[in-house]
């Protein structure tokens, strides 16, 4: 059993304080303003205990008096409370105050798509789309609490490993905070809509020679020897701005918790911090029993799916190799973490061909939604539970689409465009600028269809 199991603070812990850092590995607690990236006794990860919402008699809050609280709260106080991440202040950063940093981000929207859950073969499919925050990915609610401590913490500079979305995303907010921003990616595989952005938000760009696992060895050791503060999704104040995308979806559904929530997985924060919003919305009583999570990873890059298939035996390394770019990680660094989601959740980890992604894709892309190839992985994973009789065609499911479509313009062009071999291209026609030529191609569509 982990050291850190608890889910909040017992009333004897951390007296006057609203928040610790305790590591995972040896249950050590490091102040609340420690900018420490890992546990300063032996290198574990530090995760947040909150101290559970009490009232103002110091008594602990109900949890029909925390959702009324939840839902006040966007409209209460527009300047930051309009964020769909600072609206669940009290289970993120009670302390933040003035500090808080917000574009606002989140609010994002569960869409229902009948082309989507015809193709997946699930009625009840609700796609839960990241993709409208800020910077086009879940990535603004992890780096809005992130930013905000780095601001706490009189940060001189922010860093992190990237395979594009978390370095768009921290460039902007660092951006916001006026706080130089230092980003590692791997050379020549970060896509470009993810690239586009890092530049133009002014974050210092390093394109290293070598895959994401050695951009977050690198970036964790300069951020030890030059004292630059990681924002990565090992921060601990990451992963509790990512545990609202979860909590906005529950209250989305007016907490009536759905069968199934499916992601794609890389370095499994995200499945980290959905296991950790799950576990302490039960133990608020703000949902009577747990969800299934579902983690999907891309099969070239799948050692978390494969060790779930071995019972979480052993750790897996793997050269990871996949077309969906912000999931080619092949030791994903929030692995004990992950785990402890999935056992917690009854949950499942699959992986997901890069063939199946593209069509799970393209099924997403032609409904009008869109997404990046990544997020597509998540419809793809719900396909493969259906045809698995995992998923009934009546359950429902929330599939969460973490990334925006034009974040990889590059791999869409390549695919309507340029590939010979794509039966679903819808190819772009050039033409003389003519009212005839127009009615040539119309005429020539209409025949395709009859
Ligand atoms: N989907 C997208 C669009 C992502 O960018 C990522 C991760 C994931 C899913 C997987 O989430 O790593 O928490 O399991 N992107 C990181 C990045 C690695 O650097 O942008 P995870």
């Amino acid at each position: 059993m982990a050291a850190n199991d608890s889910i909040f603070l017992h009333a004897h812990e951390a007296p006057g304080q609203h928040s610790v850092q305790r590591c995972d590995v040896c249950g050590q607690d490091v102040p609340e303003l420690d900018a420490s990236p890992a546990c300063p006794q032996c290198g574990g990860l530090l995760a947040i205990i909150h101290r559970a919402p009490l009232d103002s008699m110091g008594a602990p809050v109900d949890a029909a008096a925390l959702k009324h609280a939840f839902s006040q709260h966007c409209c209460a106080r527009p300047a930051g409370h309009a964020s769909g991440v600072w609206r669940f202040e009290r289970l993120v950063m009670p302390t933040a105050g003035a500090a808080i940093t917000s574009h606002p981000e989140g609010n994002t929207p569960l869409m229902a798509r009948a082309r989507v859950s015809a193709w997946a073969g699930c009625d009840g499919l609700l796609l839960k789309h990241e993709g409208y925050n800020p910077t086009g990915s879940f990535k603004d609610r992890g780096m809005t609490a992130g930013t905000t401590q780095a601001v706490r913490t009189h940060a001189t500079a922010v860093a992190c490993a990237s395979t594009g979305n978390t370095s768009a995303s921290l460039a902007s907010y660092a951006a916001q905070a006026g706080i130089p921003g230092l980003v590692f990616v791997p050379a020549g595989k970060v896509a470009l809509g993810k690239m586009a952005q890092t530049l133009a938000y002014g974050a210092t760009t390093l394109l290293v020679r070598g895959d994401f696992d050695e951009c977050l060895r690198l970036v964790q050791e300069a951020s030890r020897e030059l004292g630059i503060y990681l924002l990565n999704s090992i921060n601990p104040w990451r992963v509790e701005g990512q545990k609202t995308i979860v909590l906005e979806v529950l209250q989305q559904l007016g907490w009536d918790v759905p069968d199934f929530i499916v992601l794609p997985a890389g370095n499994l924060g995200n499945t980290a911090a959905f296991g950790k919003a799950l576990r302490e919305a039960h133990a608020l009583g703000l949902i009577a029993k747990l969800p299934r999570l579902v983690s999907v990873q891309a099969a070239g890059a799948a050692p978390f799916a494969r060790a779930f298939r071995e019972g979480f035996r052993e750790r897996h390394r793997v050269q990871a190799e996949t077309i969906a770019t912000a999931i080619r990680i092949g030791d994903p660094a929030s692995w004990d973490r992950a785990v402890r989601a999935i056992r917690d959740t009854n949950g499942l980890v699959l992986s997901v061909t890069d063939d199946e992604i593209i069509d799970a894709k393209v099924q997403i892309d032609a409904a009008g939604v869109g997404c990046e190839p990544a997020s597509a992985a998540s419809v793809a994973g719900v396909k493969q539970l259906v045809r698995d009789g995992i998923i009934n065609a009546g359950d429902r499911v929330v599939a969460v689409l973490t990334g925006h479509v034009l974040k990889d313009p590059g791999m869409l062009v390549d695919l309507h465009q340029e590939r010979r071999d794509f039966a679903q291209a819808n190819r772009p026609v050039e033409i003389e600028a003519s009212v005839a030529a127009v009615a040539e191609v119309i005429a020539s569509r209409s025949g395709a269809r009859a």
